[in-house]
């Protein structure tokens, strides 16, 4: 019975002098763990005499209930003083100067897109958007060129096993708009195309802007006209242009648009192709269920990287596909 008692003294000073988490377990192992001695102490019960037995062992049983309470009590403790001592020490200062935000920007060619669909907003298009994963009768059939027509040789196409497609221009959202909504319609279709391409003027994925307009009374004039009004507000300035005879599956006539281009190095200004362009061919209109007799339209097709070197004086391609904040931090 006294070593009951000279256990649990010595347990009490200890506990009371602990200052940390680690020491009050190493306390609490050496008292009460799987050999601790209290627990020791216990496994002796079967060799008292029967008529001590029951007074040792409740003696036992109160120290162990004892500590394990002191024990619980000094946790408590040593867990508040940690907090006390955490708070003290993480203190924030509202008092110092901000970090300052970083602020990020738009990607020129993002821009560059904005622009486009912001002007043709005004002149009433509305946006469109179709899928970039593709099959042939949308990027290809429907817009008129038949199964080995050699016009689809220039589109460099990247194909899936099932003869998907990644769409090669953004016309076959023409196709899409045209099935849901009929004529007349007045849309442009900003986005993603790919083409199996890459040099100092190609990149595998590039974006367009299509533009498609179709009603009853609709011209060339009204196709050069609304181009001419295009290209003028994108540069913001009065801009040599020419329309050159060209050829698509899905428009006749079709033409290519170039801008008399200055390039600022005492060289004589030059021709730069920017969009290509037409009169909806009757072909494409069927494929919608247009009634070609009573309908007529124009479309084109942008390539927004051309016009975004343009308007920001980019001179290599690749730049906008490298990531180099250095660069783009220049358009924020
Ligand atoms: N889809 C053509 C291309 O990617 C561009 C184009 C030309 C679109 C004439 C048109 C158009 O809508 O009428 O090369």
């Amino acid at each position: 019975m006294e070593q009951v008692d000279d256990i649990v003294l010595q347990a009490r000073e200890e506990l009371a002098s602990c200052e940390n988490t680690q020491r009050l377990e190493e306390i609490r192992v050496h008292y009460l763990g799987r050999r601790g001695r209290i627990t020791e102490l216990l496994k002796t019960l079967g060799s008292i005499e029967p008529d001590q037995r029951r007074e040792f062992g409740q003696a036992v049983n109160a120290a162990k209930k004892e500590l394990s309470e002191q024990i619980t009590v000094a946790r408590a403790r040593l867990e508040a003083q940690l907090l006390e001592q955490q708070l003290a020490e993480e203190q924030v200062d509202v008092t110092l100067p901000g970090r300052g935000g970083q602020r990020g920007g738009l990607h020129p060619v993002t821009l560059a897109m904005q622009r486009i669909i912001d002007l043709f907003g005004h002149l009433g298009f509305d946006v469109a958007t179709g899928p970039e994963v593709e099959d042939d009768y949308y990027n290809f059939e429907s817009l008129n060129f038949p199964a080995h027509h050699p016009a689809r040789a220039m589109h460099d196409t990247f194909y899936f096993g099932d003869g998907r497609l990644l769409r090669t221009h953004t016309s076959p959202v023409q196709i899409r708009e045209m099935q849901k909504r009929g004529a007349p319609i007045r849309i442009i279709a900003p986005g993603k195309v790919y083409r199996s391409d890459y040099d100092q003027t190609h990149t595998p994925m590039f974006h367009q802007v299509e533009g498609l307009l179709i009603g009853e009374k609709v011209s060339m004039a009204d196709l050069k006209g609304i181009l001419r009004e295009f290209v003028n507000a994108y540069f913001e300035s009065e801009m040599g242009m020419r329309f050159r005879p060209s050829y698509f599956p899905f428009t006749e006539p079709s033409a290519e648009v170039d801008i008399a281009w200055d390039r600022g190095d005492g060289s004589e200004p030059g021709w730069l192709e920017i969009l290509g362009c037409g009169m909806v061919h009757p072909n494409v209109l069927k494929a919608c269920d247009v009634d070609s007799e009573r309908y007529i339209g124009y479309a084109f097709g942008m390539g927004v990287e051309r016009l975004a070197m343009l308007r920001y004086g980019v001179t290599d391609l690749r730049q906008f596909f490298e990531n180099d904040l250095q660069f783009l931090r220049q358009f924020r």
